[in-house]
Order: C-alpha cells, then sequence, then structure tokens
C-alpha cells in the first residue's frame, strides 16, 4: 500500500464547508497522513526539515486546499518556496521527491462553467494549475490533474457534499492500493470520476 500525504491549508476552517467534509472524508483512512499547514505553523515558520521528512515518508502527495486568486492559500506558496531546496527537490543531486505522485484537490466559488476557454476565466483548472505541474516536473514528481469540487459560491446540497466526500474518500483508496492508471489519468482534465481508469496488468 501507497502512503499518502495531505498537506491541508485553510486558513478559516470554523468557516469551512466543504474542505472541511473532504478531510473529514480520509482523514482515518489506513497510510493516510493529514498534515495542516495553517494549524501546525501559525506564524508561518515552516520547519523544513519536519515537512521534508514528511514527504520522504509517504509516495503521494496532495495539497488539499480552496482556491485562493487561481491559485492556493499563502500558505503553500511559503511552503514551496522553504520546503522544495535545491539538492534536495531538484538539482542534480535533488532527488527526495523524485518518483513519488503529486496532485492537487481544489474547491472552487466559481462554478465549472466559469472554468472553461469560452467561460467568464476563460482558463481550464487544468490549465490553472500549470505552475504546479511545472514544479512537479522540475522535482521528477508524477504530476496528476487536480480532483475538484466547484460551484461552492451557489451553495453544495448536503447530498453534494456527501457525493465528493465519498469520490475523494474511493479516489485515495485507490490511489494507495495502486488501483488507478496514472498515465491514462494524466490525460484526464481532472482526477474526478476515475473509476473507469482501472490499471491493467
Ligand atoms: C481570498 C479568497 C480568494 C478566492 N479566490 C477564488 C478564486 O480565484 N476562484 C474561485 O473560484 N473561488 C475563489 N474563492 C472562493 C473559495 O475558493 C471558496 O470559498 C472555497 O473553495 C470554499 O471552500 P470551504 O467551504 O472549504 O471554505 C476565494 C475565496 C477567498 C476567501
Amino acid at each position: 500500500m501507497k502512503k499518502i500525504l495531505i498537506n491541508f491549508a485553510h486558513p478559516a476552517k470554523s468557516r469551512s464547508n466543504i474542505n472541511i467534509a473532504l478531510r473529514n472524508a480520509v482523514e482515518n483512512i489506513e497510510h493516510v497522513t493529514v498534515n495542516d499547514l495553517y494549524a501546525n505553523y501559525p506564524d508561518f515558520m515552516i520547519d523544513i526539515k519536519r515537512e521534508q521528512a514528511l514527504c520522504e515518508a509517504h509516495d503521494i502527495i496532495i495539497f488539499q486546499h480552496p482556491f485562493y486568486w487561481y491559485s492556493t492559500p499563502a500558505i503553500m506558496k511559503e511552503w514551496l518556496d522553504l520546503v522544495l531546496e535545491h539538492g534536495w527537490a531538484y538539482g542534480t543531486e535533488g532527488k527526495a521527491l523524485a518518483g513519488k505522485v503529486f496532485f492537487q484537490a481544489i474547491t472552487t466559488g466559481g462554478d465549472a462553467s466559469n472554468y472553461q476557454k469560452d467561460g467568464y476565466n476563460e482558463f481550464t483548472l487544468k490549465e490553472l494549475t500549470a505552475p504546479y505541474r511545472a514544479t512537479a516536473k522540475l522535482c521528477r514528481l508524477t504530476w496528476l490533474p487536480p480532483f475538484v469540487v466547484t460551484g461552492v459560491h451557489q451553495g453544495l446540497e448536503p447530498e453534494e457534499i456527501q457525493s465528493y466526500s465519498a469520490e475523494y474518500k474511493r479516489t485515495l483508496i485507490a490511489l494507495r492500493d495502486s488501483l488507478l492508471d496514472l498515465e491514462v489519468l494524466t490525460q484526464q482534465e481532472t482526477l474526478n470520476n476515475n473509476h473507469l481508469v482501472s490499471r491493467s496488468e
């Protein structure tokens, strides 16, 4: 079984609806570790060695967060700036992350139709997360498209929250148990609806 690290970033958890539901659905799964960045580092003083050791101890690294200004909450940028050191994450000798899997689990206020070429935002979520894809490549990570929950501002029905949470849980278990074809997943727009992409042996 693969080990999964969720770097969780939400600066206002008490007001979160969907991220907390997603997190609650997966945090007790065997081989899943939730690393709550804002809880651990309220002053942004990130413990680089601790974070690097966590990454080294896991096979799949997830950044779970609400979409803020078409990107991540601020602490995730700080995490990248500090933790991904030359000689550890990238560079000739920097192979600590090589071969691990990386993806984002994103929730957006805007609905899915906004995140289309001809929609309000003019870019898809796969396109808007390109800096993370490029970062993953530099660090020799296997990048997967984001798992997304859109349309949070419209208000999700309890059944929708439950459905997304169940899908997130099923996705993590399938990845943990190496049941999905990662190459095929990479071609998808999102990681959602991946039950059709089983690994053929
Ligand atoms: C500072 C800030 C920036 C945001 N930027 C975006 C954005 O760029 N695109 C978007 O669709 N929603 C944006 N939102 C809405 C959040 O993504 C949305 O409230 C969140 O995904 C809901 O998740 P939660 O219930 O776990 O808080 C923003 C919200 C805040 C507070």
